[in-house]
């Protein structure tokens, strides 16, 4: 979708359609220990909410103004704070060694990946998680380049320890998910 698809998909929900958060990240709580988190790309915080309710102190980053919007509104009314940002996360400067944990759900820029690395603090977490070329039947290059290929994505973070990564196939969609540590 362009951005001006992404502004209205969030204009037409209400706080009560909210998304739960990803099961990359409520399966693996255990690993969220608190401290300071990243969500790019955030859409409207499921994401980025649940790591606020973890304890960490989160920034979401979205390009749409209407999904920024709504994960604040949201913030509030279960008496969250994040700091919830618009901007577009290819101007974006991430800064060096500010975050614990980096989320990256369903958004793949892979010139933004050696900047979450930067972005990270020593022993670091990412939670990356985002459709596969798998999932597309045809070869549109102006889809392609939002898909990650079979093994891509861990190839990317090489010089991490991955600590978790699967690649599942269900109907027309595929997925890849991973967590990773900087080391
Ligand atoms: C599929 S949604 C994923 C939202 C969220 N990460 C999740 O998993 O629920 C993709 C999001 O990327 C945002 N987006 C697309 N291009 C962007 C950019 N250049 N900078 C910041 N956000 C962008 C869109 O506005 C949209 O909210």
């Amino acid at each position: 979708m362009n951005q001006q698809e992404w502004e209205q998909h969030y204009l037409d929900k209400t706080q009560d359609e909210l998304q739960p958060p990803d099961t990359l990240l409520t399966e693996n709580q255990k690993l969220l220990t608190g401290g300071t988190a990243l969500d790019i790309a955030m859409g409207s915080g499921r994401n980025a909410l649940f790591l606020a309710e973890c304890g960490y102190r989160v920034t979401g980053i979205d390009r749409a103004e209407s999904a920024v919007q709504l994960a604040h509104t949201t913030a509030q009314k279960r008496s969250l704070e994040i700091n919830a940002v618009t901007a577009d996360m290819l101007s974006f400067d991430l800064g060096i060694e500010q975050f614990d944990l980096v989320a990256n759900f369903y958004y793949l820029e892979r010139e933004l990946i050696p900047c979450i690395k930067e972005s990270l603090k020593p022993k670091g977490l990412v939670f990356f998680e985002t459709f596969t070329s798998l999932g597309i039947s045809h070869d549109d290059p102006r889809y392609r380049k939002f898909l990650i290929d079979p093994n891509e994505l861990i190839t990317l973070f090489s010089d991490f320890f991955i600590m978790y990564y699967f690649e599942r196939v269900k109907g027309s969609k595929a997925v890849a998910s991973m967590i990773a540590k900087k080391v």
